[in-house]
């Protein structure tokens, strides 16, 4: 299939662009460049051997994204947005502007373009306050913070486009927490500033380009005290996308699917794995809970399964030792 991919540079869309690409897709991307550079892209070349056409384009550029689409694609995958929850709540509008109006300019371009095959990342935060894990696909959804509204925002414009018109094919993939990188160690997540995520903090720690890792509460009521998560390996959730974009022709309209190993990791247990992959102790500290943290989130990923063939293959120590690798060979990032 001819593939666009939106956020092409950025983290997971450089890893979906090269698992296209080594499945023989024929891939274009474009990126704004405001979280990534185009380095990853020239990396995915290099490591798929293959071609893959780059535009510096923004959402915002409701033209721009007429005139690509009119190239012609089968299929849209769309990871561009923004994606750090503090920052959302200190600038909502921003967050709606960029991730609402740029999904929605993109999606009346694809409509223009006769274009109507998307897969999306959504995210578990659409489940809002977990009432009870594993967490399925019919837990009610709700906004915790900006960011997550703009996820909400966004898979009810895919229910509403397929609603109105049937031909649309619609993957909201609800990830969990993506993390590790691809096994060559040349393309990996390379954040701006101080990383909002556990994993890329523990490992610019173990790097040397910070003092500690600061573990949030240790008096949650999980096993170790620690909060818990469904850490998925960047590569299964890249190969994830691959799956849904085969069988999104057999999907009713636009559905939700959660991509999670169906497996909670403590943040004490991601600790231990990073130090045992990076060969020496990380150390930490344990802080107070930070608010708006659940206790504990894992994916049932029964229906991921059913719908498209897929689960997650790769362990906790596989997503630590090709984190790692990625992080000592490239330092400082890209
Ligand atoms: N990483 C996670 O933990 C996680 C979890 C769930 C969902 N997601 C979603 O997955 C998608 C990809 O996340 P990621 O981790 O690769 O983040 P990322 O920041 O590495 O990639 C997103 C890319 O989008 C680009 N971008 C942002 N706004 C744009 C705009 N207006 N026009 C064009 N490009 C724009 C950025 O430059 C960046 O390269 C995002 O939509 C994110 O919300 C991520």
């Amino acid at each position: 299939m001819k593939v666009l991919v939106t956020g092409v540079s950025g983290y997971i869309g450089s890893h979906a662009a090269l698992e296209l690409l080594r499945a023989g897709h024929e891939v274009s991307g474009f990126d704004n460049l405001s979280n990534s550079s185009e380095e990853a892209v020239r990396r995915v070349r290099e490591l798929a051997g293959k071609p893959l056409a780059f535009t510096k384009l923004d959402l915002l550029d409701a033209d721009g994204l007429k005139t690509l689409l009119a190239q012609g694609f089968d299929a849209v995958m769309h990871f561009a947005g923004l994606k750090a929850v503090g920052e959302s709540v200190e600038k909502p509008a921003l967050y709606r502007r960029n991730n609402v109006d740029g999904s929605r300019n993109l999606f009346e371009a694809m409509q223009k373009a006769g274009c109507r095959r998307l897969v999306f990342s959504s995210s578990c935060t659409v489940y809002g306050e977990v009432k009870k894990n594993p967490v399925d696909e019919k837990h009610p959804r709700s906004a915790v913070n900006p960011y997550g509204q703009t996820k909400l925002d966004v898979e009810d414009m895919g229910f509403a486009l397929s609603k109105k018109d049937p031909r649309w094919k619609i993957a909201l993939l609800r990830y969990f927490n993506p993390v590790g990188a691809d096994p060559s160690g040349r393309l990996g997540e390379d954040p701006r500033g101080t990383p909002n995520n556990l994993m890329p903090f523990v490992m610019q720690t173990a790097v040397g380009r910070r003092d500690k890792v600061r573990v949030f509460g240790d008096d949650y009521p999980t096993p170790d005290g620690t909060c818990v998560r469904d850490y998925i390996h960047v590569t299964d959730l890249a190969l994830g996308h691959l799956a849904a974009l085969e069988k999104l022709d057999s999907f009713a309209g636009a559905e939700a699917v959660n991509l999670g190993t169906g497996h909670g990791r403590s943040v004490l247990e991601v600790l231990a794995a990073a130090s045992k992959a990076a060969g020496r102790r990380i150390p930490y500290e344990i802080a107070p809970q930070r608010a708006g943290d659940a206790a504990a989130i894992w994916a049932d990923p029964a229906l991921a399964l059913e719908k498209l063939g897929w689960r997650a293959e790769r362990d906790l120590d596989a997503m630590c030792a090709d984190h790692w690798r990625w992080q000592k060979d490239n330092p400082a990032g890209y």
